[in-house]
């Protein structure tokens, strides 16, 4: 789906303007103060009224639309409204609530998911999307979260890989353009807030796809190949390390992971180079186990189809790195993805083993389900030689992590303050939000082994802390963050998918330092 803005004048002459665009749909955003007083409509609204006949007055009467966010009403065109100068075939009347008090507001992706929903299930192939009161305050933010839920709302797996059914999935949707309404004063802001809406909600695209993918298809040499594809679409460079590689970076841990399956691993790192050449740059980290068995310390077997989705920490960073290349961020960006697939065999790891990790530092593998964080620890020394502004890595860890904090905000954790508050700030603007978590060295100790440096395994009080704090233990080299996405990046039950979170949070922070 494509989204553009267009220029009218202020005033008057611009609601008669926006009225006289033919389109399927006219979908009108208010606050609540526009229809405080029926018989004193704001200047749209008693426009729209005029035109349809009383239709409007006739919904607030009726309180079909009601001062509250996400409150609203499709009318049908009849011939009269073209004669009154409404040439939209649909007019979607939307209410966005109380502009007031922002704690009390709720989150602009209600309201603007339930318009967007109503709008979708109609057959406007493209629609008109005006804001009557543009907000000072967060009138760009809710036009990039505009363009990103729209595009999530017509987001269908099966009408993307229509390959996996025999029979039909599902229809590609109808809506095909959104154009944004913008006066000359603002374009430039909120055409480039639309811009920025659409990279990130492409790169959130990418990573639902590659989550949603079957295992047997998307395996570490696919993520490999989805790299080197996006290299050829934008100026990203890919390099990829097999095996032979990986062994003679001594990445012990990593090996370890993947010494039980057939499929090969690769070691991928996707570049960015936005800003100056000497420009330190922030190092992105996405774990990217293609399908978690559990290995020797098997997983049970409902459910396990979902631990497909165990590379959702990789495709992030690949969406994030798609997304910033659209936008042609002036930073520079590093994407590391670490990826195998953890599978029992003859050759896997044993419960018990004691391998030896880039670093130097030795761990005993006490549970061959606590994989993501070996895989993980050799990447995050790996990116030392980058001298990093900041390393951020994104896994779908804990299942503990899920307990805590279940599906509404992705786990935060970072010593420091400034990293943070960054990333707590961009999880507020993007709507894709985290929440910060303990890292206090008192839980390194549940790490202690008997026979080596230390445990792979904490036991299970606090069990995202004591994952987090095994990363932490290779970090000391730079300013580190990590992101446990377990809860938040796919659904279960009847909507499961992929959510494309974190990608929104990332390039919000990259876009805001
Ligand atoms: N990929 C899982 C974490 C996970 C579990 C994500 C459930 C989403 C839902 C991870 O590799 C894992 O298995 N972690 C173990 C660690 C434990 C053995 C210390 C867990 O959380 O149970
Ligand atoms: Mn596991
Ligand atoms: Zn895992």
């Amino acid at each position: 789906m494509e989204c553009s803005t267009k220029v009218f004048n202020e005033g008057a002459l611009g609601v008669k303007a926006q009225m006289a665009v033919a389109t399927n749909c006219l979908v009108w955003a208010f606050p609540a103060s526009c229809i405080k007083n029926t018989k004193k409509l704001s200047a749209g609204l008693s426009a729209l009224n005029t035109a349809t006949h009383g239709a409007v007055a006739r919904a607030i009467e009726a309180k079909d639309l009601e001062g509250v966010a996400g409150s609203h009403v499709l009318l049908t065109a009849t011939d009269a409204w073209g004669k009154l100068g409404l040439k939209a075939d649909r007019l979607l009347l939307i209410c966005s609530g109380l502009e007031t008090k922002a704690k009390t507001a709720s989150p602009a992706s209600k309201w603007l998911s339930a318009a967007l929903k109503t709008l979708v299930a109609t057959t406007a192939k493209e629609a008109l999307w005006v804001f009557e009161e543009f907000s000072a305050k967060d009138g760009l933010s809710q036009v990039r979260l505009l363009v990103q839920l729209a595009k999530e709302q017509v987001y269908k797996f099966g009408a993307r890989h229509p390959q996996f059914k025999t029979k039909p999935a599902e229809k590609a949707p109808h809506l095909k353009k959104l154009v944004i309404a913008s006066l000359a004063k603002n374009n430039r802001d909120v055409s480039l807030a639309a811009a920025e809406g659409q990279a990130i909600a492409n790169g959130v695209e990418l990573t639902k796809d590659l989550g949603n993918l079957p295992p047997n298809i998307c395996n570490p040499s696919y993520l490999a190949a989805t790299a080197k594809k996006l290299a050829k679409e934008f100026p990203l460079k890919v390099e990829v390390l097999g095996r032979k590689e990986i062994e003679a970076l001594k990445m012990g841990a990593f090996l370890a992971v993947t010494q039980g399956a057939t499929t090969p691993p690769q070691f991928i790192v996707i570049r960015h180079q936005g800003g100056r050449a000497g420009e330190a740059p922030v190092v992105l980290v996405g774990k990217g186990i293609t399908f978690d068995t559990g290995g020797i310390s098997l997983k049970p077997g409902e459910g396990m189809d979902e631990m497909k989705y165990d590379m959702c920490g990789a495709a992030s960073v690949l969406g994030t790195m798609r997304a910033i290349a659209e936008l042609k961020l002036k930073r520079n960006v590093i994407g590391v993805i670490p990826t195998c697939e953890n599978m029992p065999s003859g050759n896997a790891t044993r419960p018990g083993d004691i391998v030896t990790s880039m670093s130097g530092q030795t761990i005993e593998i006490l549970n061959t389900d606590a994989e993501g964080r070996l895989i993980l620890c050799d990447a995050l020394t790996y990116v030392e030689r980058f001298k990093p502004a900041a390393v951020i890595d994104i896994a779908t860890l804990t299942g503990a992590c899920v307990i805590a904090l279940g599906a509404v905000h992705s786990g935060l954790f970072s010593d420091d303050d400034a990293l943070a508050e960054s990333l707590l700030s961009a999880g507020r603007t993007s709507q894709d939000t985290v929440w910060r978590m303990p890292l206090d060295s008192a839980y390194q100790e549940q790490l202690k082994s008997n026979f080596a440096d230390m445990a792979n395994i904490g036991g299970r009080p606090a069990g995202s802390v004591t994952a987090a704090c095994f990363l932490a233990r290779y970090t000391e080299k730079y300013t580190w963050a990590h992101l446990d996405i377990a809860g938040t990046a796919w659904k279960s039950g009847a909507a499961k998918g992929a959510t494309g979170r974190p990608v929104p949070l990332l390039v919000n922070y990259l876009l805001a330092k």
